[in-house]
């Protein structure tokens, strides 16, 4: 695992190769034979990290391509009797290509009637083979069972399919496009930034490593990644976690804040910032340890 977690910097890079034009500063979907024009609504469906990376993309989508999104389990997708509007595009996501749940609702849109796109990383799967839209993910070999660099790899791929799933749709400028493609280009150097600090991590893990409980906290496209953070908690520390959306806390999760309690707190500067900050402040005065993930900003 920890063997993959630094692997992503480079397949980050080998993944956006396929999806940036970085000549033309533009995003360029594989295998595109249609556009996102018509599209009246996506349905996300994906299972574990993959639904969170759903969860991620639903904000982008919306944020972007002002294009209504949906976003299901795919265990519970599969047996809720959806309702899915005519034209409407069914989106699912997974590193195997083969989990049962994720197969099974892929085949359930099918057969009503929706356009299927998939964002997969092992390109023989079946996932891959039923798809009418395939996004590949260049990850590589994914070993570990909780997955890492599978997920960002998925982020790549769904930022580039939100911008031009907008430009489609006539909602971003072609300076908007540009900025999101330098962005995405920065991403591999940011990320080996991040693995730099590596060793100040390990001098921390002790605080968490001692908890019985953790509570992960963000914002917009970081609730689903405190989501995320809580779910590898729990997979391979067992150590019960949970992600909430940092303004949401005060609805009943602040009762369980004590000293015992670790706090990680997803807030990079921009708009949010403050609005976590100030949930973080409420941590604090109830004597909670608060681990901050920022930027230097
Ligand atoms: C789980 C794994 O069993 O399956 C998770 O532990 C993974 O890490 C999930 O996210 C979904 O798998 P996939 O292959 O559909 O992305």
């Amino acid at each position: 695992m920890q063997k993959e977690i630094f692997e992503q910097p480079i397949v980050v890079a080998q993944t956006l190769k396929s999806y940036l034009r970085p000549l033309e500063q533009k995003v360029a979907l594989p295998q595109m034979d249609f556009s996102f024009a018509d599209v009246p609504r996506i349905t996300i469906v994906a299972c574990g990290t993959s639904f969170y990376a759903g969860m991620v993309a639903k904000y982008w989508l919306e944020q972007f391509a002002r294009v209504p999104v949906e976003l299901d389990i795919a265990s519970e997708f599969r047996y809720r009797q959806p309702v899915l509007e005519k034209g409407g595009m069914a989106l699912f996501i997974s590193q195997s290509g083969e989990t049962a749940d994720t197969l099974a609702a892929l085949r359930h849109a099918r057969a009503e009637g929706q356009k299927v796109a998939v964002v997969v990383n092992v390109p023989t799967s079946s996932m891959a083979r039923e798809a009418d839209l395939l996004l590949p993910t260049h990850a590589g070999p994914e070993i570990g069972v909780a997955s890492t660099k599978a997920f960002t790899c998925q982020l790549a791929v769904l930022a580039a399919l939100a911008a031009k799933v907008a430009r489609d749709k006539g909602v971003m400028s072609e300076a908007e496009e540009r900025e999101i493609v330098e962005h995405l280009t920065e991403a591999p150097a940011a990320m080996n930034a991040a693995l730099a600090h590596d060793e100040e991590i390990e001098a921390m893990a002790p605080v968490i490593a001692a908890a019985r409980d953790v509570l992960y906290l963000g914002r917009g496209p970081d609730y689903p990644m405190a989501m995320e953070g809580a779910l590898k908690l729990k997979e391979i520390s067992y150590i019960h976690a949970e992600g909430y959306a940092a303004g949401e806390m005060k609805h009943g999760p602040i009762a369980l804040i004590d000293k015992d309690v670790p706090v990680i707190v997803i807030a990079p500067s921009g708009p949010l910032f403050d609005k976590t900050v100030s949930n973080m402040q409420e941590v604090q005065a109830r004597g909670g340890k608060v681990v901050l993930i920022s930027d230097a900003e």
